[in-house]
């Protein structure tokens, strides 16, 4: 596998900041800059904007994501969020009385709230996967995974360290008992190899904004084949069939667009962040995920050596995501210490008790000797 050198120079990172928060927001890439602002001037045209217009791009975004998750343009919807994602899911997968949904304990809100509504509204019940001690998330989830659960929603790491899990172990084990398997790979897609056509899974969904490298308020979402024909979360023009003659909209169609369009957003044509999405995917494809998770990793075994040289160990887990790591918070370290570390220059979150770091391939040298000195001069008081 060829390593990927520093990429500094496609990111908008100054030479003084080190940033290691890609989990929480991502660096921008120039090129995904760029198309945005000529977007917005080709907006200020809007006689140039042809009806192709609302879908070629679209597709080529669909085509490429495609690419990236090792699945077919039909497959791909394009949604504003992943809690977007995640409710579509929700509507769409059949539950009832006294069946279960299994989450993680400590899971991301936006893959909580939804499924602790559905199972108040159905007379279901959540089974909450306690964070194991070993850091072993997969025994963890196949240990709970009764019989009653009819849904299970996974990330493929642990938004605030990295733990990772055996999807496709996983997977296998819902299949046996027919339990629907529903992914919120935000936190991955992008940067974490997955074997989507080996894990199968129903639905599987990513915000676009972190490892993606897409603008904030866009996503995308797998939808397995044997799920569109279900219903979407709501109605759009454009995703009927026939929505390209903009002259015959009326009269109204019953027939949808193919495969996943359906499951849509509305206006999601909209031409800034469809433009800035097709450079990031474009980006993403030329590296490669698999390149971008061996660099990553080089790089998280850098971070946690110098960790390590300061006393902040990792958590021991069996598998640990490529691209994001966590440690527990020093008890001398102090509470503000992601803030003293900032005014350092180096940027990284705090999330529960957890120090995360998550870098990009804009890190480089410079950047680990600025935060090794950060670290020596805020990690102690
Ligand atoms: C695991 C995970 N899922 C989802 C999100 C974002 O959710 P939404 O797109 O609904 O705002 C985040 C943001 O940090 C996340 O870490």
């Amino acid at each position: 596998m060829p390593v990927l050198a520093s990429q500094r120079s496609a990111f908008e990172v100054p030479e003084h900041i080190c940033y290691l928060n890609c989990s929480y927001m991502a660096p921008q890439l120039r090129v995904v800059r760029q198309a945005g602002k000529a977007a917005i001037d080709w907006r200020c045209r809007p006689w140039e904007i042809r009806s192709a217009d609302f879908f070629d791009k679209v597709e080529r975004v669909r085509t490429l994501f495609g690419e990236l998750a090792g699945t077919s343009a039909e497959c791909i919807a394009l949604v504003p969020s992943a809690s977007y994602g995640l409710a579509t899911a929700a509507a769409a997968l059949p539950f009832g009385p006294g069946e279960a949904v299994l989450l993680l304990e400590g899971e991301y809100p936006s893959n909580f709230y939804i499924w602790e509504r559905l199972a108040r509204e159905r007379g279901g019940t959540l089974v909450r996967v306690e964070r194991p001690s070993d850091g072993d998330w997969t025994a963890a989830v196949l240990d709970r995974l009764v019989p009653e659960v009819r849904i299970a929603s996974l990330p493929h790491c642990y938004w605030a360290d990295g733990a990772a899990l055996d999807l496709a172990r996983i997977a296998g084990a819902c299949r046996a008992q027919e339990t629907a398997l529903v992914l919120d790979l935000t936190q991955s897609w992008g940067a974490m190899p997955l074997d989507l056509a080996a894990v199968d899974p129903d639905f599987a969904i990513a915000a676009g904004y972190k490892w993606l490298l897409s603008p904030y308020g866009s996503g995308l979402m797998y939808v397995a084949p044997r799920h569109h024909d279900k219903r979407p979360l709501e109605e759009n023009w454009a995703a009927r069939a026939g929505a390209e003659n903009f002259a015959e909209l009326v009269p109204y169609k019953d027939a949808y667009q193919p495969g996943a369009r359906r499951f849509d957003v509305g206006e999601r044509s909209n031409f800034t962040a469809v433009a800035q999405m097709e450079a990031a995917l474009e980006q993403l494809v030329a590296w490669g995920v698999e390149a971008i998770a061996a660099q990553l990793q080089i790089l998280t075994g850098k971070l946690a050596e110098l960790c390590a040289g300061a006393d902040m160990r990792q958590s021991p887990a069996p598998l640990q995501a490529p691209h994001i790591i966590g440690f527990p918070l020093p008890a001398e370290a102090g509470a503000d210490l992601v803030e003293r570390m900032a005014a350092d220059g180096v940027y990284l979150s705090r999330r529960g008790a957890m120090l995360r770091l998550s870098p990009h391939l804009h890190v480089e040298q410079s950047d680990l000797d600025r935060f090794e000195k950060a670290l020596r001069s805020s990690g102690k008081r």
